[in-house]
């Protein structure tokens, strides 16, 4: 059964009558911009065809009523009332998005809802992005209120900061709602400009290489790399007091290098790959724009270097993966995605190698962690909308 008719059925079971619309949101994995949004840097994320699909209709009171296929549990609450759930985790990436929309301004009542994902959890793909941007579509497809991309993104990361309470950047949510099929988008995460960059995938596909190693510690080690680049700011900012210094954005590599002396090594090296990362990301927009995939591999690849070398987000398996990745058939690149700690790698794969590689990938990595890896194809798509 197809996923709509699934959650079509499931809707019927649950509340007895046929949903009115329907709509997805997808995850999303970055190309270029490792740790790289929080620090008011540049990002290069693309959708993936994989997503959260949401069914649902209106009701005539203020309750929300949502069916996780996934999870198999169904979480009902009042729009006036509606708090963090310490029982269903899952529902509150929603429940945010629910609350910040109301705060917004946007106008709605009540819906039932079911929905169901195809998104592994933990891999770094953002299934929780998904679940914001979805949320948001499917109430304002119900509703018809004005809420742009842009905003509905500035909701999700709320959501994602507040209700849920991970101090993520804008990356995930950005792309989520308002990427573009067969484009990566490029972000200034200071001034939320951006740039819908053709991807054309004809001779070199994105491969999306699971590693099977759920994200451990992320939340701890991600407050903490965070933290370490304000030091940096705090202490860069005293030196440099006419340069109104806020974020790592404002910092050189030529102010880094002149200041190293001021800063602990840890701190150094933190600055130093966010720093060169958002040099990696101006340079990989000329890459793709002149349409040269080496490059802009070269340039995944020196990224992931830099993550490992100095941010320190990389563990065993994704290392394992890279090495895998990058010794595979028709391979241009390997690099980690997402937050780090686990989850998934991106590779950029010539089309006519992609059996090859996966298969390379593949026996090497097992072979090498005993873990039982996956690869995904991914088109780049279309943000979160009504399907
Ligand atoms: C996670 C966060 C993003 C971003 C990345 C690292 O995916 O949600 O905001 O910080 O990690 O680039």
């Amino acid at each position: 059964m197809d996923r709509k008719e699934l959650i079509k059925t499931t809707f019927l079971e649950k509340y007895g009558y046929v949903p009115k619309k329907y709509a997805v949101g997808p995850g999303r994995v970055d190309l270029l911009g490792i740790h790289t949004d929080y620090n008011d840097g540049f990002v290069l994320p693309i959708a993936v065809d994989m997503d959260v699909i949401i069914c649902g209709d209106k009701r005539n009171d203020n309750i929300i009523n949502i069916y996780s296929c996934n999870m198999d549990s169904k979480v009902s609450f009042d729009i006036e009332n509606n708090n963090y759930d310490e029982n269903e985790k899952w529902s509150n990436y929603s429940r945010g998005v629910i609350k910040y929309l109301k705060e917004y301004g946007a106008e709605f009542g009540g819906a039932d809802l079911v929905l169901e994902s195809n998104l592994p959890i933990g891999s770094g793909l953002s299934s929780s992005a998904a679940l914001e941007s979805a949320t948001g579509m499917i109430l304002q497809a119900l509703y018809g209120f004005e809420c742009s991309g842009e905003d509905m993104a500035q909701i999700g990361k709320k959501s994602e900061n507040l209700m849920v309470g991970v101090a993520t950047g804008i990356m995930d949510q950005f792309a989520s709602c308002n990427c573009k099929k067969d484009h990566a988008l490029f972000l200034d995460c200071r001034t939320l400009e951006y740039k819908q960059l053709p991807l054309d995938c004809s001779m070199y596909k994105v491969v999306v290489c699971d590693t099977k190693k759920r994200r451990g510690l992320v939340d701890s080690e991600y407050d903490m790399r965070r933290a370490q680049c304000f030091e940096v700011v705090d202490i860069l900012k005293e030196i440099y007091p006419q340069k109104k210094i806020t974020h790592l954005r404002d910092i050189t590599q030529e102010m880094l290098e002149e200041n190293k002396d001021k800063l602990s090594f840890v701190q150094y090296k933190r600055a130093k790959h966010v720093i060169s990362e958002n040099d990696r990301g101006l340079a990989s927009v000329e890459a793709l724009n002149r349409g040269d995939f080496k490059a802009f591999g070269e340039l995944m690849n020196q990224s992931h270097d830099s993550a490992r070398d100095f941010y320190e987000v990389s563990c065993p398996e994704l290392e394992a993966m890279v090495e895998a990745a990058r010794q595979a058939p028709g391979a241009l690149s390997g690099r980690l995605a997402g937050a780090g700690f686990g989850g998934c790698c991106v590779a950029l794969v010539a089309a006519d190698k992609i059996e090859e590689f996966k298969a390379s990938a593949k026996s090497y990595y097992d072979a090498k962690t005993g873990l039982d890896s996956e690869y995904w194809v991914c088109s780049a798509s279309d943000g979160a909308r009504e399907i």
